[in-house]
């Protein structure tokens, strides 16, 4: 047992580069969730973050840069609506998938023992990642920093929690991120972008910034289909078949405690959540809701330490509740509950990717009550 302790300040900075530029892994705060940094171009490190996380070797990994210029550098040809979608959104929460360099070796940006034909690439604007990446003086391979089967980490006690077993060499600790949910991954390998993965960078933003018709994240992995494309457009051309991002095959977190998603009214899921509680029987109920519906949830349900609430946020601010979202269903686990209710948000905007880890956490139990 190695657990480690986060480290904070700028001397943390200077160790945490000087481990990632010396071949170990260190783990850093960024603007969505905490990220298992390692050189990129270092293949023992790269190996040691997939066997730290019990990654499989064909999900690649997304390089940070603190320089937008060196996205040009990994990649082959990119289409010059990148550029625009560099402009518009680095530093910040997007992930570009592009065609990769061939003159850099074949495995970077993936396995070490595999081929990788594309790069993803982001510069993050979290100024702890930027100072971090800088001091490195490397391209920073980093997948979120939890073990597979775990939520992405938004504090840095999170990533101690997941790695006590000596796999990781440094926490760099940013306090909580102001995100919470992982970037937005948008492939450009085409004539027009496709999210692969959605973010707090909405194909909205995206088609907007850049004026073409984007397509939305493939939401066919999800119990239920809800995304559509955009209309807006100045260029139109006939809708391709959008590429899988290899992240969105494997099975993703989901709490010990079956977790069931609700969707409807402040009233309805109120009245829902307290049928559920009374029928519960000697089961330890995790009820995850927004503020308002708690309040009248609350009202009507004797407090009981078997009915355990952890409050999403206000309904109105949205960037609440992505925030909240994965410490929440670490709390869950960590308490021991048996069965989880959740409200669902807004399936706009931000609201399309929290529902996306919504639906994966709930495997499928979704239901919708009345208004
Ligand atoms: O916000 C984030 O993106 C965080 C922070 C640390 O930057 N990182 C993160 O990494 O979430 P990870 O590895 O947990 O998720 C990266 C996703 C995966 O679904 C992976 O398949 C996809 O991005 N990805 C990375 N490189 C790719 C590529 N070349 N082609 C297609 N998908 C790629
Ligand atoms: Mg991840």
């Amino acid at each position: 047992m190695k657990a480690i302790k986060p480290a904070g300040g700028p001397e943390a900075v200077s160790q945490a580069a000087a481990i990632i530029s010396g071949g170990g892994i260190a783990a850093f705060p960024t603007e969505t969730v905490y990220g298992l940094g390692a050189d990129a171009f270092n293949p023992t490190a790269v190996s040691g973050v997939y066997a730290a996380k019990g990654r499989p070797g064909d999900n690649p990994l997304i390089m940070h840069v603190a320089n937008p210029e060196k996205f040009f550098e990994l990649t082959h040809n990119p289409p010059p609506y990148s550029r625009a979608l560099i402009e518009a959104f680095w530093p910040g929460p997007l992930t570009i998938v592009a065609e990769k360099n061939p003159s850099l070796p074949a495995w970077v940006g993936g396995h070490p023992q595999g081929t990788a034909d594309t790069a993803g690439i982001r510069m993050p604007s979290h100024p702890l990642a930027l100072a971090l990446i800088e001091a490195s003086g490397c391209i920073v391979a980093a997948p979120s920093a939890n073990l597979a089967g775990t939520p992405s980490p938004t504090l840095a006690e999170h990533v101690a929690g997941d790695f006590v077993n000596g796999e990781i060499d440094f926490i760099l600790d940013g306090g909580a991120v102001p995100g919470g949910l992982e970037s937005t991954v948008v492939d450009v390998t085409g004539p027009e972008p496709v999210i692969l993965r959605p973010g707090a960078i909405t194909v909205e933003m995206i088609a907007e910034a850049i004026g073409l018709i984007t397509h939305g994240p493939d939401m066919s992995m999800n119990a239920e289909n809800s995304t559509s494309c955009t209309t807006k457009t100045t260029k139109k051309t006939e809708p391709t078949a959008p590429p899988r991002s290899p992240g969105m095959k494997y099975r993703h977190y989901a709490p010990k405690a079956p977790m069931t998603l609700l969707i409807g009214s402040e009233n309805g899921i109120a009245a829902y959540v307290q049928t559920q509680c009374i029928n519960a029987q000697n089961q330890r109920v995790g009820i995850l809701l927004t503020e308002e519906t708690e309040a009248i949830l609350r009202q009507n349900l004797p407090a009981s330490p078997s009915f355990q609430f952890i409050t999403l946020g206000i309904k109105t601010s949205i960037e609440t509740i992505a925030q909240n979202l994965y410490a929440a269903l670490r709390k869950f686990d960590a308490i021991g509950v048996d069965v989880i209710y959740a409200e669902g948000t807004a399936q706009d905007g931000l609201g399309i990717a929290i529902m996306d880890r919504m639906r994966k956490a709930a495997e499928g139990r979704i239901i919708h009550l009345p208004e």
